[in-house]
């Protein structure tokens, strides 16, 4: 038997009628912010995410799943949304309409080669929004505003906003040296890990899970004191903004993020339910001010953030929040035998056509059985059609929770549902 690969899952039953259930949401959320829908391939150059996501990045330097095609190109699977969007961004030209910010959404599958666990995949699905051609602190509120919103939506209550900045390249390369000079004594007292990243990204030692109670790390210089005047005054007033959209949040000088494109402003949401797991940032995001010229572009701000769906899901699961209804169909039609199956197929079809959900038996079930079926699908309304019916061009119609019954002429069922379900 062959079975899934490690790291992925399949969708089916009551998790996938949940996923449609917020991925219409979403559609709906974006639509009132106005952000405007963009899909890039699920595979691109390697070099992108090499020059986009960072080489010291794990990411990149660990996770990607890279083949040669056989045109002999380096090509990687995406493992996160931002790098392909910021190609598309740049290659499209979008950096010159004129109704910027370009914002944009984008939703569907990544890939990393991690260690499988609860909350981590090797395949999993992000929903995220990125929007570029703006420094204004109100945007990157905005930005932190859609996850926190939609989770509120959804009626999700045990979340933590966490916000930092990382400041502008000036800020934190001054940080970066207080930090090294801070280290360099205590680096052999630290992780494997944390030595590698002393030496390639020194800002990545803040998010080690290993080390992260330690005297060493507790005591790190903070970021927020090396901001210059200009990134302190944006960070401000991000804060300023999100107190007028009622966002509670927690300053937290220790997200640095694992991506290597942050400038100014990052943030996380975690799930703070007690025993949710180690895996609880729901979704990330920040500032990327020089990314789109990283990427051969010209000089655009961008920012934006991703959210996981299996940690969503997750998360909801742990809130006892159940999103939907029982499946139903609102008519089932039972055929008494196979003479009144064609009139019953163009009766069924009709029926949908006419905007209501139905089906019909299969299985060439008895009567017994098929009521039972009908009790399955929770269909609100029996169609039988057997000898007598067909004879007189009639169908009975029964009402499945009141148990009424009714004769109607083939030509009125479409009027008579209309009525019945406006009711
Ligand atoms: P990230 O923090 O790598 O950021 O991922 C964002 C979210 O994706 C995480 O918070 C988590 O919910 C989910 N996620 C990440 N890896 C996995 C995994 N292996 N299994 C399940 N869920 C996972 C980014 O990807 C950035 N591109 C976010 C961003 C957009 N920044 C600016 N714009």
């Amino acid at each position: 038997m062959i079975q899934k690969q490690k790291g992925t899952y399949d969708v089916y039953d009551e998790m996938g009628r949940k996923i449609l259930y917020i991925e219409d949401l979403l559609k709906v959320l974006m639509e009132k912010y106005n952000y405007e829908y963009l899909r890039t391939p699920l595979f691109e150059a390697s070099e992108l995410f090499h020059r986009g996501v960072g080489e010291t990045s794990d990411i990149v330097s660990k996770e990607t799943y890279d083949f040669i095609d056989r045109g002999n190109r380096n090509i990687t699977l995406r493992p996160e949304g931002t790098a392909g969007i910021v190609r598309s961004f740049i290659e499209n030209k979008m950096y010159a309409r004129n109704d910027l910010p370009v914002k944009t959404w984008y939703y569907g599958p990544m890939y990393r080669y991690e260690r499988p666990q609860s909350g981590r995949y090797r395949e999993f699905y992000q929903f995220g929004v990125e929007a570029f051609g703006s420094n204004d602190p109100a945007l990157d509120a905005e930005i932190i505003s859609i996850p926190v919103n939609f989770y509120k939506l959804l009626g999700l209550k045990g979340i933590k906003v966490n916000i930092n900045s990382l400041g502008d390249t000036e800020s934190r390369l001054k940080y970066k040296e207080a930090l090294i000079k801070y280290l360099k004594p205590h680096i052999s007292d630290l992780c494997e890990d944390c030595q590698n990243r002393f030496l390639k990204n020194p800002l990545r030692i803040l998010d080690c899970k290993v080390d992260k109670d330690s005297e060493i790390l507790k005591n790190v210089p903070n970021i927020l004191d090396y901001l210059n005047e200009e990134s302190k005054t944006h960070f401000e007033s991000v804060q300023k903004y999100l107190k007028q959209l009622d966002i509670e949040y927690v300053v937290n000088p220790k997200i640095v993020r694992g991506l290597d494109y942050y400038t100014n402003t990052v943030f996380e949401v975690e799930a703070s339910v007690e025993g949710f797991g180690s895996q609880n940032v729901l979704c990330a995001g920040g500032r990327y001010n020089n990314l789109v010229e990283t990427i051969g572009g010209p000089k655009v701000e961008g920012v934006g953030f991703a959210l996981g769906l299996e940690r969503l899901l997750t998360a909801l699961e742990f809130e006892n929040i159940n999103l939907i209804d029982k499946k139903s169909v609102d008519v089932y039609i039972i055929p008494m035998g196979n003479n009144e199956k064609e009139i019953s197929m163009k009766l069924l079809n009709n029926i949908r056509m006419n905007g209501f959900s139905a089906d019909i038996d299969y299985l060439s079930r008895n009567i017994k059985s098929n009521f039972k079926q009908a009790d399955r699908l929770n269909a609100k309304y029996i169609i039988i059609i057997g000898e007598d019916e067909l004879k007189t061009n009639t169908i009975t119609i029964k009402n499945n929770e009141t148990k009424t019954e009714k004769k109607l002429n083939f030509d009125d069922i479409i009027d008579y549902l209309d009525k019945e379900f406006k009711e």
